[in-house]
C-alpha cells in the first residue's frame, strides 16, 4: 500500500497513465486485430507477387525463406511488430521480442536477414489475407503433385554404344562358326579314318565356302538381297536425318535441373530468360541470377552441396559466412581491385542454328503468341536443357492447349516452313494486323491475287510472306 498524500496523487496518476495505455493498447490491438481477417484478396495477391514471391512461398514449402502458409497461428508476436518487421527487420529485431528474437536464430544464419520491404500496413493487411486464403493455392498444389521430383527423375548417362557391342558380337560369332567348322572337319575325318574310308579331300577354306554357297545359291540370294534393301532404308534413313539434332543433350558444368526449378518451384521461364520476350535470343541466365535464391539455397536433394557450390567459385562467394568474397566485384561496387578469379560457367549451347538463318524469339513468343513448349517440348520435365523431338511435342497437345502438331524434325527448315504454313495470324491481336486486314477486304474486288488469300478468312503466317527466304536467311 502507498503512503503519504502526495504518492496518492502520485499513484492516481500512474494508475490512470496505466488505464490510458491499457486502452491505447487495446485500440491498437484491435486496431490491427483484423490484420488477419479483413483484407482485399486480390490486391494482396499483387502486392504479394510484386514485393514477396521471389523469396516466400504461400504454403509451407520453403523457398529462400520460410513459406507463408499457416503464418497467422504462427506469428507470436504483436500485430505492430509483424509490420514492423516487414517494413524493417532489424529494426523489428531489436524490439527484443522473444518471437521475433527465434525468428532471427531460427532463419538469419541460412537465409541472410529479410529485405526490409516498401509495403503499408494496409498493404500487408491485404497480403495478409491472401497468403491466408490464396485463391489460386489449390490448383497450384495439384500441378505441383505432378512433377518429376528430383528422387523420381532417371539418371541418364549419355551413352549409345549398342550399335558397337552389335557389331563385336557379330565377329565373334563368325570366329566361333569358323572354329565350329574346323573342329567339326576334324571330327568328321577322325571317324572317317577309324572306319578306314577315305579322308575328305584337303580344300581350302574359301573353296569350301564357295561350295557350300553354290550348294545353296537360292538361300544366299534371297539373304543378301535382303540385305541390300536393308542397307538402301538405312541408308536413306541416315541421309535423312543429315542436319538433323533432335534429342541433343550436351553435359552441363552444372548440372542444372529445370524441373526442380520451373515445376516444382514454379519458376517462370521469363525469371531465367527474359530476354526471349524482348529479343532475337532467349538468352542463359548469368550466375548473379542464380545467386537471387542460391544466396540462401545451399544444398540441392540429388546432388547435396557439390552442384550448388560451382555457383559460388565462379561468382566469388562464401557460403559459410554468407557473403562474397572480397574482390569478386559483387559488394556493390567494381574496381581494379576486384582480383577475384572465379571462371564464369560456361555452358554448352544446345540450340545451334546455322549462321545464314534469321530466328527471332520476341517475334514468335510475343508477337505470335507461341508457348515455349511449341519448340521446346515439356521442359519442366527436363533436366538440362535438350533439343525436343518433334513427336515428343505432339503429344502434349493436352497438356498445352494451342500447341500446334507439326511433323519435321525440330530447327530445320522444312519444321519452320511446316509451322509457317499451319499457324494462323490472329487479326484481332494487333492494331496493326487489324488495318492490314480492312485495307485487303476493301481491295478484294476485283483481285484475284488477294481473293485466294481471303476465301478461307484465315491468314497464316506464310501468307504474310513466312516462306520468303529472306526472310529467314541473311
Ligand atoms: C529477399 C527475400 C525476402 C523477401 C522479398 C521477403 N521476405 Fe519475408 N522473410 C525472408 C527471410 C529470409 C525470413 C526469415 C527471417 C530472416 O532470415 O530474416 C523472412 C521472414 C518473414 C516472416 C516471418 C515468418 C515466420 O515464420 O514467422 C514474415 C511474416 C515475412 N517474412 C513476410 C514477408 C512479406 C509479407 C514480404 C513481402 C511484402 C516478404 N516477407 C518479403 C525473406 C524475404
Ligand atoms: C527462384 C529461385 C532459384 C533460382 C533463380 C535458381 N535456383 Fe537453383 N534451386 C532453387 C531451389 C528452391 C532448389 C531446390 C533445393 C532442394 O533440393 O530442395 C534449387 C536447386 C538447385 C540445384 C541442386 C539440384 C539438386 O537436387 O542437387 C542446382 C545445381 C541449382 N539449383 C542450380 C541453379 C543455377 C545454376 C541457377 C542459375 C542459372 C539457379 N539454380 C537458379 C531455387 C532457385
Ligand atoms: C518458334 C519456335 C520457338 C519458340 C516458341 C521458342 N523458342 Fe527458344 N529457340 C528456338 C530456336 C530455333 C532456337 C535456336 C536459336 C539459334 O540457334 O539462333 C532457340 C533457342 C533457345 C535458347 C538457347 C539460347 C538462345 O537464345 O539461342 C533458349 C534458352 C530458349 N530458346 C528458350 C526459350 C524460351 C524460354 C521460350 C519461351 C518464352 C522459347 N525459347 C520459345 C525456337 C523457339
Ligand atoms: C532457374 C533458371 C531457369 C529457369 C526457370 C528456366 N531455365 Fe532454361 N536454362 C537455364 C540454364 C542455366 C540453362 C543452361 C543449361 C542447360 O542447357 O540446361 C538453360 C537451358 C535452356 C535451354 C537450352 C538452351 C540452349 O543452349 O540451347 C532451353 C531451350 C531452355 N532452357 C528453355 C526453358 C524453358 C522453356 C523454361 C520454362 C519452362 C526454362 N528454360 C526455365 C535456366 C533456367
Ligand atoms: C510453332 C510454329 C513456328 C515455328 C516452328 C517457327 N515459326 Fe516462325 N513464325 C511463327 C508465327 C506464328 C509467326 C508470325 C508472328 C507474327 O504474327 O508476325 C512467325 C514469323 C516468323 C518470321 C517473320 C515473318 C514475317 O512475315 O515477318 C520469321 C523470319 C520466322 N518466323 C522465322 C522462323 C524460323 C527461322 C524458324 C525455324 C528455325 C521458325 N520461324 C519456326 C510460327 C513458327
Ligand atoms: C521460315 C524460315 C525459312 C525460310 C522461309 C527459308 N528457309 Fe532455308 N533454312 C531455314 C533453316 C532454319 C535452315 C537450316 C536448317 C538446318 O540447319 O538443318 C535453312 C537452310 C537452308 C539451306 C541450307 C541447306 C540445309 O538444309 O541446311 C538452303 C540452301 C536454304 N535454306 C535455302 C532456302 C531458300 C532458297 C528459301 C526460299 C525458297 C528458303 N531457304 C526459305 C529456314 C528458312
Amino acid at each position: 500500500m502507498r503512503k503519504g498524500n502526495s504518492m496518492v496523487a502520485y499513484t492516481g496518476f500512474r494508475a490512470f497513465r496505466n488505464i490510458l495505455t491499457a486502452c491505447l493498447l487495446l485500440m491498437a490491438t484491435h486496431a490491427v486485430a483484423d490484420i488477419w481477417e479483413e483484407g482485399d484478396i486480390e490486391a494482396g495477391q499483387a502486392l504479394f507477387n510484386a514485393n514477396c514471391a521471389s523469396c516466400h512461398k504461400v504454403t509451407n514449402e520453403v523457398l529462400a525463406a520460410p513459406g507463408l502458409g499457416g503464418i497467422a497461428d504462427r506469428w507470436g508476436a504483436t500485430d505492430e511488430l509483424l509490420i514492423q518487421w516487414i517494413q524493417n527487420p532489424q529494426g523489428a529485431a531489436e524490439s527484443g521480442d522473444k518471437y521475433i528474437k527465434s525468428l532471427v536464430d531460427r532463419y538469419v544464419p541460412t537465409y541472410g536477414w529479410m529485405t526490409a520491404q516498401a509495403v503499408s500496413p494496409d498493404d500487408v493487411k491485404n497480403i495478409m489475407a491472401y497468403v491466408q486464403n490464396p485463391p489460386d493455392a489449390a490448383p497450384v498444389a495439384d500441378t505441383g503433385s505432378d512433377c518429376v521430383t528430383v528422387d523420381e527423375l532417371p539418371i541418364v548417362e549419355n551413352s549409345d554404344s549398342s550399335g558397337v557391342w552389335f557389331l563385336m558380337l557379330l565377329v565373334l560369332f563368325l570366329i566361333i562358326a569358323m572354329a565350329a567348322a574346323g573342329v567339326n572337319r576334324s571330327l568328321t575325318n577322325a571317324s572317317l579314318e577309324k572306319e578306314g574310308e577315305t579322308l575328305l579331300e584337303d580344300a581350302t577354306y574359301s573353296s569350301r565356302v564357295r561350295n557350300w554357297t553354290w550348294d545353296n545359291r537360292v538361300a544366299v540370294t534371297l539373304i543378301g538381297l535382303f540385305f541390300v534393301a536393308y542397307g538402301a532404308v538405312l541408308g536413306y534413313q541416315g541421309l535423312m536425318r543429315v542436319g538433323v539434332v533432335e534429342g541433343y543433350k550436351p553435359n552441363q558444368p552444372v548440372k542444372f535441373i529445370h524441373s526442380v526449378h520451373v515445376c516444382e518451384n514454379e519458376v517462370d521461364c521469363k525469371y531465367c530468360h527474359h530476354s526471349a520476350y524482348e529479343s532475337k535470343h532467349a538468352g542463359i541466365p548469368s550466375t548473379n541470377v542464380c545467386m537471387n535464391c542460391h544466396k540462401a539455397v545451399k544444398k540441392g536433394r540429388r546432388y547435396g552441396e557439390t552442384e550448388i557450390a560451382k555457383i559460388y567459385d565462379a561468382i566469388g562467394f562464401d557460403p559459410t559466412s554468407g557473403t562474397y568474397v572480397d574482390g569478386s566485384g559483387q559488394n556493390g561496387y567494381t574496381s581494379p581491385q576486384d582480383t577475384y578469379d572465379g571462371e564464369p560457367i560456361r555452358w554448352n549451347k544446345v540450340h545451334n542454328l546455322p549462321d545464314h538463318v534469321f530466328f527471332s524469339h520476341q517475334q514468335h513468343v510475343v508477337v505470335g503468341g507461341l508457348q515455349c513448349q511449341n519448340c521446346h517440348g515439356d521442359v519442366e520435365t527436363y533436366t538440362v536443357g535438350r533439343v525436343a523431338k518433334v513427336d515428343d511435342i505432339n503429344q502434349l497437345v493436352d497438356k498445352y492447349p494451342g500447341l500446334i502438331e507439326l511433323s519435321k524434325p525440330t530447327l530445320t527448315m522444312g519444321w519452320c516452313i511446316e509451322c509457317h504454313n499451319k499457324a494462323e495470324i490472329d487479326l484481332a491481336s494487333s492494331g496493326y494486323y487489324e488495318d492490314i486486314h480492312h485495307r485487303l477486304k476493301d481491295n478484294l474486288r476485283g483481285n484475284e491475287e488477294l481473293r485466294k488469300y481471303m476465301e478461307d478468312e484465315k491468314i497464316t503466317v506464310k501468307e504474310l510472306g513466312g516462306w520468303e527466304c529472306a526472310k529467314c536467311h541473311y
